[in-house]
């Protein structure tokens, strides 16, 4: 009567899946529900949910010594999504049902004590593992997955919204919906842009947003309160060129493992913008925790991370966001596992110039200088280091503000940027970089060649401000993003005093 089953499910390893088999044993002896194989608290908690999802749905809850072994043993299972296998595990190794379907079938979902499936994390990683493999696979999810399992045609998958129509399925005295395939197209449900051209003024701030967007650059923007920074940043996905489809996988992927999905946005289309508040922990912002998940510099992958107010983040925060924003990847290590997290994104920081906010606008700045350089060090060193555009932002005034005529929009930004990004495109099409920002010292020697004259004006600047090398490379890189948005091979005079610009906390304050 009782017997071993055996059904098939999949583990999240950071933004991918692989499959794990779940296998149940009854057995005579003392009534226990043991979970074996490297199972964290989230999955061993599938006991009691498992337990009254059974009872309620009309079966026995077997009062034996009840074996759950997850296999592979040495990989860390986490998650909530076993509780579907293990609870039709229990029904098939109980004798209850009976099916023929387990070898080429994988589920996931879990379930409430009443025995409905609830919305799992991951769904996405899960069905493109699945369509990997040589023969078709029947995929059970819950409901309110469908969304995500629409783009993968490969994979036949099938929705489910309690564990009695799941039982009804496997015994084959009843169907299941199957999720209709659609392409991206047909997903389509593009949120609202923030148009630039709902800001007044601020033509040299649009510019310089434009330059960073065409090469990639991360920015500090620099103003009194009520400026406007908050406004620009949060335009800048809209000015950048449209996700291609292995990007909109990439980003969906790490929402899914996030359940930051649902229904009315199964897929990530538009560049995130995500803004972390200052006060924001080292683990939401970097990613990690018991069941690690991935931090808000993972969820802006392929889009924007907003900083507002810079120099207020915990210091261990700011350190913390040296090593991804270098290697675009953030890895998390534990005991006995180890996750990685894709995190290519453009950073835009801002900040007021002082603590009061005023320094340098046209009301009375309280601070001293002393104060000042205090705020300003906060930031200092190897994050600042990594800005190649510090851009001001004054003030709007009244009578631009009154302005009537609409500004330049974000489609005809959006248009320039994208030329030059094809131009990047072309110059490093047989290197490892894509964009302007990322040249290192090679290429910058070799795509940044200045004439004589700009040289020695470069020359008298550099030494005038007390520049720093970094400075150096970061001010050439930003001129070659000015050049290519003129469509211009040669780097001129122009562009170059137009990036020298664009570093202001280099002249003003760092020598007060
Ligand atoms: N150039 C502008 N054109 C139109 N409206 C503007 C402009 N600048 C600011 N505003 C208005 O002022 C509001 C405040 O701007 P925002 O919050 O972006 O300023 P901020 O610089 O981020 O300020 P804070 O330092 O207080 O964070 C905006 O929501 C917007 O309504
Ligand atoms: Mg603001
Ligand atoms: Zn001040």
């Amino acid at each position: 009567m009782f017997m071993l089953a055996k059904l098939n499910s999949m583990v999240l390893t950071g933004v991918d899946a692989v499959p794990v088999r779940v296998e149940i044993d009854v057995q005579g002896g003392l009534p226990t529900v043991e979970i074996v194989g490297l199972a964290s608290t989230s999955v061993k908690e599938a006991r009691e949910r498992v337990r009254s999802a059974i009872k309620n749905t009309g079966f026995e809850f077997p009062n034996r010594r009840i074996v759950i072994n997850l296999s592979p043993a040495d990989m860390k299972k986490e998650g909530t999504h076993f509780d579907l296998p293990i609870a039709l595990g229990i029904l098939l190794a109980s004798g209850q049902i009976e099916t023929t379907l387990t070898d080429f079938c994988y589920m996931a979902g879990e379930l409430s004590l009443y025995g409905d499936l609830q919305k799992i994390a991951g769904v996405l990683p899960m069905a493109l593992e699945l369509a990997n493999f040589d023969h078709p696979i029947d995929f059970i999810i819950p409901s309110e997955n469908a969304g995500e399992a629409a783009l993968v045609e490969e994979v036949r998958t099938f929705t489910v919204s309690s564990l009695k129509e799941a039982v009804d399925f496997m015994t084959s005295s009843g169907e299941l919906p199957m999720v209709e395939v659609k392409n991206m197209k047909q997903i389509s449900q593009r949120s609202k842009i923030f148009d630039f051209a709902d800001v007044r003024g601020q033509d040299i701030a649009k510019r310089a947003l434009q330059i960073a967007a065409a090469g990639h650059h991360n920015v500090l923007l620099i103003g009194p309160p009520g400026s406007g920074k908050t406004m620009l940043a949060r335009r800048i996905p809209g000015i950048l060129p449209e996700m291609t489809r292995s990007e909109i996988l990439e980003t969906t992927r790490i929402y899914s493992v996030s359940n930051l999905l649902n229904e009315e946005r199964p897929l990530i289309q538009d560049r995130p913008f995500r803004a972390p508040h200052k006060n924001a922990s080292a683990v939401s912002i970097i990613g990690g925790g018991k069941d690690p998940r991935p931090g808000e510099i993972s969820l802006a992958h392929n889009g924007v991370l907003f900083m507002d107010e810079l120099p207020e983040f915990n210091r261990e925060v700011l350190e913390s966001l040296r090593q991804p924003l270098e290697d675009k990847t953030v890895t998390i290590a534990r005991a006995l596992a180890t996750y990685t997290y894709p995190c290519n994104f453009s950073l835009v920081a801002a900040m007021n110039p002082c603590p009061c906010g005023y320094f340098g606008s046209d009301t009375e700045c309280l601070c001293t200088p002393t104060q000042i350089q205090k705020y300003l060090n906060r930031i200092s060193g190897p994050l600042l280091d990594r800005m190649d555009m510090h851009i001001e932002i004054p003030r709007v005034k009244y009578e631009e503000l009154q302005d009537k005529a609409a500004g330049e929009d974000s489609s005809s930004m959006r248009e320039r940027v994208n030329r030059a990004q094809e131009i990047q495109g072309i110059r490093f099409k047989d290197l490892d970089i894509n964009f302007n920002a990322q040249m290192r010292p090679g290429e910058i020697r070799r795509y940044c060649q200045l004439d004589e004259n700009s040289q020695q004006i470069f020359k008298k600047a550099f030494n005038t401000l007390k520049m720093s090398a970094r400075a150096y490379d970061r001010i050439l890189k930003v001129a070659r993003s000015i050049a290519d948005l003129e469509n211009s091979d040669t780097i001129t005079l122009n562009h170059l005093s137009e990036a020298l610009r664009y570093r202001s906390l280099d002249r003003k304050y760092w020598n007060m």
